[in-house]
């Protein structure tokens, strides 16, 4: 059986099923085990091969990757952690939720990523972390200043909700060392319907996270049902990854080989499609170590584009508006000229791994008449 969402260019992210998830998913609901059971250790296991690691700990989404990869590298209130703007706010929530101070910085406009330089300057006393965003899927390594971070104590805790597959050089993201959180929300490269996984530094930091996301129960729910009572050590939350969604990732990754080279294919598409348009510039990546997640180009009047373009059912978006410019973030804003300027000019066009070439093609054209349209607009006004 396929199950397919609405193949088009209507959507600007749509999850792709392969046809198996659902048999998966019916296989969990007839074992009545609903929780955190071996079908979500063994997705952990099949994760943790993939990348190339010892652990990997599932959770019930990215933020709480995010949230548990904090806790475990007890950062916390008096601590800043340096941040991009530039990002989904989970990513500021996360921080805000372990009591800590987010530290925004810029961007490169050319990758909508954190530059070693722009997060040594925002280095203070209180930088207990860094979270780099591997923004549409693009790694970002810090080699420059990772010297100068570990001696100061400093944590890389990687946001690698958009990055998951990608790749440093010959490693997995992931694979290099640093506390790691992936987000397998709906629309992401592997889709859990929900769920996260972070990967920690050292086996000790896995225990730790196992404890932290369920609850601070020491033992398995597994053994506990063969005993009378169960222990509570530590500080604890209630998000380890259902069964049901660790059946879908496993799933997912059967077919995980298909899901990179369709999402690489799709991009080299729109390189081709893209190229030919003045005033349209493509947020690259190197489609051969990314596994991409979002296309997105700088427009001039980004904002009459997409009026037009969603008016012709193009399901055009904008990732992400800054974070320093909302209400809940203010006490901590402060001017990100990049941010700021490329705030104004992206828009993140479809993509989805129901996309043809075809449909690529027409969101190029469209894309083309809708800057001709707006530039001629605001001539005639002028
Ligand atoms: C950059 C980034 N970080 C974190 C998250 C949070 O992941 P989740 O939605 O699985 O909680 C997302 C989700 O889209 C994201 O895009």
């Amino acid at each position: 059986m396929t199950i397919c969402t609405k193949p088009d260019a209507g959507r600007n992210a749509s999850p792709f099923l392969y046809g198996q998830e659902a048999a998966a998913v019916a296989e969990v609901l007839e074992s009545g085990q609903y929780g955190h059971t071996d079908v979500t250790e063994e997705f952990e296991r099949r994760i943790a091969e993939l990348l190339g690691v010892r652990d990997a700990v599932a959770v019930c989404s990215g933020t709480a990757a995010l949230h548990t990869a904090l806790l475990a590298a007890e950062v916390g209130p008096g601590h800043e952690v340096i941040v991009p703007s530039m990002t989904f706010c989970a990513t500021v929530q996360a921080v805000i939720a372990v009591g800590a101070t987010p530290r925004f910085v810029d961007i490169d406009p050319a990758t909508l990523c954190v530059t070693d330089q722009l997060v040594m300057e925002a280095v203070t006393t209180k930088t207990a972390a860094v979270m780099p965003v591997l923004f549409g899927g693009r790694a970002v390594d810090l080699t420059s200043i990772r010297k100068e971070l570990t001696e100061r104590h400093i944590s890389v805790i990687e946001d690698a909700a958009h990055a998951f597959g990608s790749r440093y050089g010959a490693r997995r993201v992931g694979g290099t060392g640093d506390l790691t959180c992936f987000s397998f929300g709906p629309i992401k490269n592997l889709t859990c319907g929900q769920g996260g996984v972070v990967v920690p530094r050292t086996h000790d930091e896995a225990d730790t996270l196992r404890q932290l996301r369920l609850l601070g129960v020491v033992k398995s729910q597994a053994e506990c049902a063969n005993t009378t009572s169960y222990r509570v050590d530590s500080f604890g939350l209630r998000y380890q990854m259902s069964g049901i969604n660790a059946a879908i990732g496993l799933a997912q990754l059967d077919h995980f080989e298909s899901t990179e080279r369709i999402r690489r294919s799709l991009w080299r598409a729109y390189r081709r499609a893209l190229a030919p348009l003045d005033g349209v510039t493509l947020i690259d990546v190197d489609p051969d170590r990314t596994v991409p997640h979002l296309c997105q180009v700088r427009v001039p009047h980004r904002d009459k584009v997409f009026a037009q373009l969603r008016a012709q059912g193009i399901g055009v978006g904008v990732h992400y508006p800054p974070n320093h410019l909302q209400t809940a973030f203010a006490d901590w804003a402060r001017p990100l000229p990049a941010t700021e300027q490329v705030a104004g000019e992206i828009l993140t066009l479809p993509f989805h791994q129901h996309l043809t070439e075809t449909d690529i093609a027409q969101v190029a054209t469209a894309l083309g008449q809708a800057l001709k349209m707006a530039g001629a607009a605001s001539c005639a006004r002028s």
